[in-house]
């Protein structure tokens, strides 16, 4: 899909290492903000807002995962990086994992937060496509706060996502609905994987349930898990030292 060039919004913070931070859907980069504070002696984080949420350009209404990956790797050279560790978490994952697949020689070590490698199923697919007509039609309020209530158990933290959710528009909610129903399973891009990979879950996650790292690790050769009984879906919210320490000792150290 050809779908324009955009300029990223971003926030760097920190002096180090190159790692681009990937927020989910549909959130912005604020999200990784805890991680990044406790990673800022260590790294040079780089945090992007995606095409179409927080503060980056909507470019309509539909996009694709990999043109999303390669407005990332445009911000690289923006930055004059050429090489770094990426990280995504959920949608952010499916980013970074279409990057590592289409522009390996600018990815160091990948970073998975709760995430999933597989495609959407024909039904997961569908059901996201009639959301995108709903929040077309109606506005995302809807789903926001079906959102909300599964994302964490955390009630300040569900307050944020909920400010977060809200400012962004409908059409940039649409985008990645749609860019997020048509993407290519990712399984065999992580088989092939050389670099270190980290992968973070919750264990209480019910977006991203640890079940596909489980069978993951088995394939990706140089994968570390790291897990909290305790996290969600926004772990790297709830658990930020977690998932700190889980890229400090997979990449930092
Ligand atoms: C996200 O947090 O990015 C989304 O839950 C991902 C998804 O819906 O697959």
């Amino acid at each position: 899909m050809d779908d324009g060039v955009v300029d990223l919004y971003y926030e760097e913070i920190g002096a180090g290492k190159p790692v681009v931070l990937i927020h989910g859907f549909p959130l912005d980069h604020t999200t990784w903000l805890p991680v990044s504070n406790l990673l800022a002696t260590k790294a040079r984080c780089v945090l992007p807002d995606v095409r179409g949420l927080g503060r980056s350009p909507v470019t309509g209404i539909e996009t694709s995962i990999s043109s999303m990956g390669d407005d990332i790797v445009r911000l690289l050279d923006r930055l004059s990086i050429e090489k770094a560790v990426i990280v995504g978490h959920s949608m952010g994952g499916y980013i970074c994992m279409e990057i590592v697949h289409n522009h390996p020689d600018r990815v160091s070590g990948l970073g998975l937060v709760a995430t999933r490698a597989s495609a959407d199923t024909p039904e997961k697919a569908a059901g996201r496509l009639s959301d995108r007509q709903e929040v077309l039609k109606n506005g995302p309020a809807k789903l926001i706060d079906t959102m909300a209530s599964r994302l964490t158990e955390d009630p300040e933290i569900r307050d944020q996502l909920l400010e977060i959710m809200k400012k962004n528009s409908p059409e940039g909610i649409a985008m990645a609905l749609y860019a997020m129903a048509h993407r290519m399973d990712a399984t065999e891009y992580l088989e092939a994987l050389s670099i270190p990979v980290a992968m973070v879950i919750g264990i209480k996650d019910v977006f991203s349930p640890p079940d596909f790292f489980k069978t993951l690790s088995k394939w990706v050769k140089n994968g570390h898990i790291f897990s909290s009984p305790t996290g969600t879906h926004m772990i790297l919210m709830e658990e930020p030292g977690l998932v700190a320490r889980a890229l400090e000792d997979t990449f930092l150290s």
